[in-house]
C-alpha cells in the first residue's frame, strides 16, 4: 500500500468528531488532487449508536466495538475524539503498540499523560498528531520545534472565556448571558465549566509549556483560577484603569525550574493578547536567540478543530515531523507560594471615615506598596454605604498578599468576599 493510502478509524462522533467526518467526506477529491492523497474513512467507534447518526457515517462501519478498529489490520490511521482520560488513553496506546498512526484532540489526555502517549509514539514509530489539542495556534508547534531557547511564553487559550469577556466589555453583557451566546455557537466543552475555571487553558497550557520547554509540566502542575467570580464592575475599574482583564496561561523557564500559571489577570490595554476578541487565540513567545514573536487564531469551533486533525492528515502523509521532541529534561515546576506579582484587590467597604487609613495598615503590615487606589465620585452622597474600593499594588509575594487579603476581610468595615486578581504590566 502506498504511504499515501491512510485508512481511517475515528473513535468519537461529538461536535469535534462529526465535524471531521464531515471534512474528511467533503476534502477527499482535494486531499487527493493537491496532496495525491486517498484518504478512505473505514469505521467510526461510539459509545452509543443513535439513528441520526448512522448517515453521518455512512460508508463507513458505525459500531460500539473498539475492535472494529483496532483489530483492523487494515486501519492505518486511528483518530481520538471522544475526550476524557479513559478509555481514550487505552485505545490510543492500543493502535500505537499496533503501529497504527494517532491523531487525537484530547487536551485533557495529553495535559496528564502527554509525556507517556509521546514516548510510546516514538518507541513504534508511528506519527502521533495533536494539533487539535493545542488550541488554534497550531503553527507555533513549528515554532517550538525548530528552538531551543524558549525562556517565557503567555497566551490565551480558550476561545469561550474569550468570548465571555469580550462580550461584557463590549457589550456590557452579563457573565452568564455571555456565556449562554458561546455555548450555542458551538466554542463551549460539553460542560462549561472546564472552560470558564480555567481546566481547558491548563490543559492546553501543560501541552504547551511542556513543548516550549521541552520537560514535562502536567495540568496538576498548574495554579489554575477561572473566570467565574470577575464582575462587570471589575471589567469596568480595570478599564479606567487602563487594562483589559484577559484569562491567561503564562509560563517561563530558567532553565533550573519552570513557573507555569493559569488565571484571569488585568494586562495593559495596548498589550497584543489584550487586543484578541471574540473566540481569538494568542500567544506571545520570548525566545533567547530568536526574539520575541506570536502568533493568532480563532479558537474553537467545529471547523478550526477539524482543520487542525486534517492538517494532522496531511502531515503524516507527507511524512513531516509530530514535533514531539526525542528526550525530555525533567525540571521541577514552582509552587504558586514560591510566586510575587502586582495585584488589583476589590472590596465592598463602608464609606466612612479611617476605612483607606485601616486597609493600609494591613498593607502596611505586610510590607506591601499600594500604587493605585481607585473609588467612584458618586460615594460623596453615600456617606455610611457598602461601596467598591480598587488597589492596585506593586509587586509583592503571593504568600503575604494572601494574608492581607484575609486580615483585610476580617475587618469590620469590609463586608464579603473580596476579588484578587493578578497584574501582569508585563510577562517577562
Ligand atoms: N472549549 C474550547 C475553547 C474549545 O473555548 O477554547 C477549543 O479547545
Amino acid at each position: 500500500m502506498a504511504k499515501q493510502d491512510l485508512i481511517i478509524g475515528i473513535f468519537g462522533l461529538g461536535t469535534v468528531g462529526s465535524g471531521v467526518v464531515e471534512l474528511i467526506q467533503q476534502q477527499a477529491n482535494r486531499l487527493q488532487s493537491k496532496y495525491g492523497l486517498k484518504v478512505t474513512l473505514k469505521a467510526v467507534v461510539v459509545r452509543k449508536i443513535s439513528p441520526d447518526r448512522v448517515s453521518l457515517t455512512s460508508p463507513a462501519v458505525l459500531s460500539t466495538d473498539p475492535a472494529i478498529i483496532l483489530e483492523d489490520k487494515e486501519i492505518n490511521t486511528v483518530i481520538e475524539v471522544i475526550g476524557g482520560i479513559h478509555p481514550a488513553k487505552e485505545y490510543i496506546l492500543r493502535a500505537l503498540q499496533s503501529h497504527k498512526n494517532v491523531i487525537t484532540a484530547n487536551k485533557a489526555l495529553l495535559a496528564e499523560c502527554g509525556v507517556e502517549l509521546f514516548e510510546a509514539a516514538l518507541r513504534h514509530k508511528c506519527y502521533f498528531g495533536f494539533r487539535a489539542a493545542v488550541t488554534g495556534l497550531q503553527d507555533m508547534l513549528e515554532r517550538f520545534y525548530s528552538s531551543i531557547s524558549i525562556t517565557n511564553i503567555a497566551g490565551v487559550f480558550n476561545g469561550t472565556c474569550n468570548y465571555i469577556l469580550t462580550d461584557m466589555e463590549e457589550k456590557g453583557e452579563e457573565f452568564s448571558e455571555a456565556l449562554k451566546k458561546a455555548q450555542a455557537a458551538g466554542y463551549a466543552e460539553q460542560d462549561p465549566t472546564l472552560d470558564i475555571n480555567g481546566q481547558d487553558t491548563a490543559d492546553k497550557l501543560a501541552i504547551i509549556s511542556t513543548l516550549a520547554f521541552n520537560s514535562p509540566v502536567q495540568r496538576k502542575d498548574i495554579y489554575t483560577e477561572g473566570i467565574e467570580r470577575i464582575s462587570l464592575d471589575d471589567i469596568r475599574f480595570a478599564r479606567e484603569l487602563g487594562y483589559k482583564i484577559k484569562l491567561l496561561g503564562i509560563a517561563g523557564c530558567d532553565g533550573k525550574e519552570i513557573e507555569a500559571k493559569v488565571y484571569p489577570c488585568l494586562i495593559p490595554a495596548d498589550n497584543i493578547l489584550a487586543s484578541l476578541k471574540g473566540v481569538e487565540n494568542g500567544i506571545q513567545i520570548d525566545d533567547e536567540l530568536r526574539g520575541p514573536g506570536g502568533f493568532k487564531a480563532p479558537g474553537a469551533g467545529k471547523y478550526p478543530t477539524g482543520n487542525a486533525v486534517l492538517f494532522d492528515i496531511i502531515n503524516l502523509s507527507n511524512d513531516n515531523p509530530t514535533y514531539i521532541p526525542k528526550e525530555f529534561v525533567y525540571l521541577p515546576v514552582k509552587k504558586i507560594e514560591q510566586m510575587k506579582n502586582q495585584y488589583y484587590l476589590r472590596v465592598a467597604a463602608v464609606n466612612q471615615p479611617g476605612v483607606l487609613a485601616r486597609i493600609a495598615g494591613v498593607f502596611q503590615l505586610h510590607d506591601i506598596n499600594i500604587l493605585s487606589v481607585l473609588q467612584e465620585r458618586d460615594n460623596k452622597d453615600k456617606r455610611g454605604e457598602v461601596v467598591p474600593l480598587v488597589i492596585i499594588t506593586d509587586t509583592a509575594g503571593e504568600k503575604s498578599m494572601q494574608k492581607a487579603v484575609a486580615d483585610i476581610e476580617s475587618l469590620a468595615i469590609i463586608k464579603g468576599q473580596a476579588t484578587l486578581l493578578r497584574v501582569e504590566e508585563r510577562f517577562w
